[in-house]
């Protein structure tokens, strides 16, 4: 059966996995560098590319190796690696070794949008999805709403105008004193703590699947600062709920405008308690399946990106060796 080796380092984890041509998941193998960037509150590009440097080698090995590939000449149809969005400097380290890697193997490499990948995740836990799908792809650095007409075929029906969700989380996170990532320590806190404690406004930008973040960012710095008797974890369930609304009331805008047969949930911020639970309602409210991806294909692996990366084999062929990195790639100019 056709493999094929994914390879991503858009951002702070280096990582590499095995896909066959029927979306299966032979390994993955992720080493991330958070840890070096938590006292700095966000990815530092700079660390970030000099520890891809440090891990790309292995983590390729690893993964060919728990595939029960040989690592040194890999039976492989070919290499998908991320080529944008993403930090310019840890985009060139996977891409220069996807090209190596192709050259010294002597297989094709295909360059991938991330965002293209993350909508690729669904697909690897459940092959049979129905099409059309409603995507609502959140994570760090971007969120979006995409409708979705197979693999491949999508159209970006509205974006952030602003902060990207995860964005939102991991600042006020920062506000708050909690530590980097934000998501996962606010949704915690969130789930012990009542909602309505601090009034918030759900920004809603006018135009129809557009999102914003950043308004909501300022009303919890006004109110905190106002209200500074609000429990930590009260002033977590407020914002969560509000960025939960947000959300989920665009989406819902976008399912009674577009006949689907699903919903999916996808990026960093898809591991959301809140939004899992959000997007099920409405998936059940509308008589759609909702697809919820595992906490590890939310969040960045290279699974995906083999899963993109076959589509991209598929239907467009090679990319050329000198293809270069594209760090604002915008997933509505991937043909
Ligand atoms: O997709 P991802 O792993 O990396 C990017 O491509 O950005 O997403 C990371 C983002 C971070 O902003 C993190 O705070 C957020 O996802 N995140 C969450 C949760 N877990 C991670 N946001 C809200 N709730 C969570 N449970
Ligand atoms: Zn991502």
């Amino acid at each position: 059966m056709r493999v094929v080796l994914g390879i991503e380092t858009s951002c702070d984890e280096t990582a590499a996995a095995v896909v066959n041509e029927d979306y299966h998941v032979i390994s993955s193998v992720i080493e991330s560098s958070l840890d070096q960037h938590r006292a700095f509150g966000g990815v530092v590009p700079e660390l970030a590319g000099r520890a891809h440097v440090t891990h790309i080698g292995s983590v390729v090995q690893r993964a060919l190796d728990e595939a029960g590939l040989d690592p040194h000449n890999p039976a492989i149809e070919g290499i998908a690696v991320t080529s944008g969005p993403g930090l310019i400097g840890s985009l060139l380290v996977g891409l220069s070794a996807a090209k190596a890697y192709a050259l010294a193997w002597d297989v094709p490499f295909v360059g991938v949008n991330h965002l293209e990948g993350h909508l690729f995740a669904p697909l690897l836990e459940q092959s049979d999805l129905e099409w059309p799908l409603l995507t609502l792809l959140v994570s760090g650095g971007h969120s979006l709403i995409v409708l979705q007409q197979g693999p491949g075929q999508h159209e970006v029906l509205g974006e952030t105008i602003d902060d990207a969700a995860g964005e939102a989380y991991d600042k006020i996170a920062r506000w708050l004193g909690l530590g980097y990532p934000g998501g996962p320590e606010i949704d915690r806190l969130a789930q012990k703590g009542t909602a309505g404690a601090l009034k918030l406004p759900v920004s809603m930008t006018g135009v129809d699947f557009d999102l914003s973040f950043s308004g909501l960012k300022t009303a919890v710095v006004r109110a905190t600062e106002k209200h500074s008797d609000v429990a930590l974890e009260d002033v977590a369930a407020s914002f969560q709920a509000a960025v939960a609304e947000q959300l989920l009331r665009k989406l819902r805008g976008a399912m009674e405008k577009f006949e689907v047969k699903g919903v999916a949930l996808a990026g960093g911020v898809a591991a959301n308690s809140l939004l899992r639970s959000g997007v099920k309602g409405l998936a059940d409210e509308f008589g759609v399946v909702s697809h919820l991806p595992s906490i590890a294909m939310c969040t960045d692996n290279a699974a995906m990106i083999g899963a993109a990366g076959l589509y991209r084999l598929s239907v467009g062929g090679a990319s050329a060796m000198d293809l270069s990195a594209t760090p604002n790639w915008q997933l509505a100019d991937v043909r």
